[in-house]
């Protein structure tokens, strides 16, 4: 199994994903209506973070492999949620297509899982463009002939005000518009783009849809924008060293309070635009 390089950081904590974006797990009726969990499903959840996803579906299916880069969210999984029919393990998803064969079990060309899942993590996985495709060849070769893979993820524009917005501040800070460029973790791909890339590597798209969905930030004191900034945005901070982060977390705030706060109560909202779709392994 390929892990996570051990010099890389750990940019998740379980704690820090629930005080500032717990509401990601929970906004996935529509991805878990594609899913369809039976009783009889073996599935693979690409991505599954602390495990909070992973749970809504659990208790429909026969059993289900969650995989994830980062040792802490795994931790958490496990200690929450790890059973008989419920595992998890450290895996950097960047490289599934070596290690299809080993998830499979089968012979190459047979893929064992019936459902591949993936809720708010493609977005990260797919940000590498040398291993984009063959992530998603990966997926392929993981599901029996018949099997589908369902995902939500970022889509082209989505948090485009916090991408403008780390981008200015930390321009405004002496970092270079190419390096703030080279170090945006995300990569958020239209339908087309996405519906020719799962095309390619021999899926049948069934469905593929943008959705604009606003989505209220975090009260929590330690959450909110700032809190949501410091989680998701690690990897744009730390090209600063760390004396100057803070300052930037706080600018951006500044910069978006306008655009992303309620008048009536003061509530912030952020532009999610997420694109999901269902393939099927034909
Ligand atoms: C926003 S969280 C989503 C977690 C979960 N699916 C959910 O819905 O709550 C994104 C997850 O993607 C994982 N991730 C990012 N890059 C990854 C990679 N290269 N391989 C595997 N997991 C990765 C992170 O560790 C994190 O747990």
């Amino acid at each position: 199994m390929t892990s996570p390089n051990p010099q890389q950081k750990d940019h998740w904590s379980a704690e820090a994903y629930s005080t500032s974006a717990s509401f990601v797990p929970k906004l996935t009726q529509t991805l878990l209506r594609y899913l369809d969990p039976q009783p009889t499903d073996r599935v693979l959840d690409v991505g599954c973070g602390d495990g909070k996803f992973t749970e809504l579906f659990l208790p429909s299916i026969a059993y289900v492999l969650g995989i994830d880069s980062s040792p802490a969210m795994i931790d958490a999984a496990n200690t929450d949620y790890r059973s008989a029919k419920a595992e998890f393990r450290v895996l950097d998803c960047c490289y599934l297509d070596r290690e299809a064969e080993g998830l499979c079990g089968g012979g190459v060309g047979e893929g064992k899982w019936d459902k591949v899942i993936s809720n708010a993590a493609l977005h990260w996985i797919l940000r590498p463009e040398s291993t984009r495709l063959k992530t998603l060849a990966g997926i392929h070769a993981c599901l029996k002939p018949g099997g589908v893979f369902v995902f939500e993820m970022g889509g082209h524009g989505n948090v485009a005000e916090v991408q403008s917005a780390l981008i200015y501040a930390l321009v405004q800070n002496g970092v270079s518009v190419e390096e703030v460029r080279r170090v945006n973790p995300w990569f958020f791909p239209s339908v087309e783009w996405m519906t020719a890339a799962l095309e390619g590597v021999g899926f049948t798209v069934e469905r593929m849809e943008i959705e604009d969905r606003p989505t209220k930030l975090t009260a929590d004191k330690n959450g909110g924008l700032a809190g949501w900034v410091r989680l998701m945005g690690a990897r744009f901070l730390e090209v600063l060293p760390e004396e100057k982060r803070e300052g930037v977390v706080r600018q951006v705030c500044e910069v978006l309070f306008t655009a992303l706060t309620r008048v009536e109560d003061g509530s912030q909202w952020l532009g999610y635009r997420r694109l999901r779709g269902l393939a099927r392994r034909v």
